[in-house]
């Protein structure tokens, strides 16, 4: 469901963002344009920003509070500033307001891309987990660049994975959050799991290897292969 939602939204966004920006150009280039473009397009618009508004309030109400940080009030804030800016702004013909909405959609788009206010993706990893379990993932980080093995990868694991992963998945792994799978049902082998948690997929951040090192990501996968998995797999 929440998938689903969240393909639809980007579609929808994709669309209205195509549209807006469409509006815009003829504004500056072909102002004699825009009230045929936009008499032609009004029923489009009018259903695009709808399903915008539904989808966008659908996954709202799905997102637990923990993922709903600043960045999702800044960006409703540039959102709903944008909307009526772009409304009197296509309807006198006044380019100021219409470039500054198109660029508050953008900078809403860019939020969510990045989940940070500033568009700075690793605010939102720095800030997944609860603050006293940053202190275990700063003790890991540091051994790891200090380039000691990490001698016990499955509390390691677990306290990387306490820090990152437990506001969507829950520390029994079955949390299921924004339709995030039971990791206790999770079928990937090693390898698999591995490069799932590194390249993320739909609601689910990649880690990376710029949040999570190689080293880390191995420790992650022993201790969800250790602790949670009931499938055990023999590679
Ligand atoms: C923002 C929420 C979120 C966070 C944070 C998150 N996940 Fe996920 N995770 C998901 C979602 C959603 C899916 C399902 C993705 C899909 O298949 O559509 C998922 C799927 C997975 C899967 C695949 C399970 C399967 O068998 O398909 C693994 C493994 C996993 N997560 C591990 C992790 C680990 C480890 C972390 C922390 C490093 C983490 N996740 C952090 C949301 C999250």
């Amino acid at each position: 469901m929440y998938t689903g939602l969240l393909h639809t939204h980007t579609l929808v966004v994709s669309l209205f963002l195509l549209l807006y920006l469409i509006k815009t150009v003829l504004l500056y280039l072909k102002p004699a344009l825009l009230e045929p473009f936009g008499r032609k397009t009004r029923i489009a618009e009018i259903i695009v920003s709808t399903l915008f508004l539904l989808t966008g309030i659908g996954l709202a109400l799905q997102t637990p509070s923990v993922q709903v940080g600043v960045w999702f009030w800044v960006k409703l804030l540039a959102v709903f500033a944008s909307i009526p800016l772009a409304v009197i702004g296509f309807r006198r013909a006044n380019k100021g307001m219409a470039l500054l909405s198109l660029l508050l959609i953008l900078y809403s788009w860019g939020i969510s891309e990045t989940r940070s206010p500033r568009m700075k993706k690793s605010d939102y990893f720095e800030n997944l987990g609860p603050h006293k379990a940053l202190e275990g993932v700063k003790a890991i980080r540091d051994s790891t660049i200090a380039g000691k093995a990490l001698n016990d990868n499955v509390s390691q694991g677990k306290a990387l994975y306490t820090f990152y992963c437990v506001a969507c998945h829950g520390s029994d792994g079955a949390l299921g959050v924004a339709g995030a799978k039971n990791l206790v049902h999770s079928t990937l082998d090693r390898d698999a799991t591995k490069s799932f948690i590194r390249k993320g997929k739909n609601a689910m951040p990649g880690f990376g290897t710029d949040v999570l090192s190689d080293p880390e990501l191995d420790a992650v996968v022993a201790f969800l292969k250790a602790k949670m998995a009931v499938h055990q797999h023999p590679h």
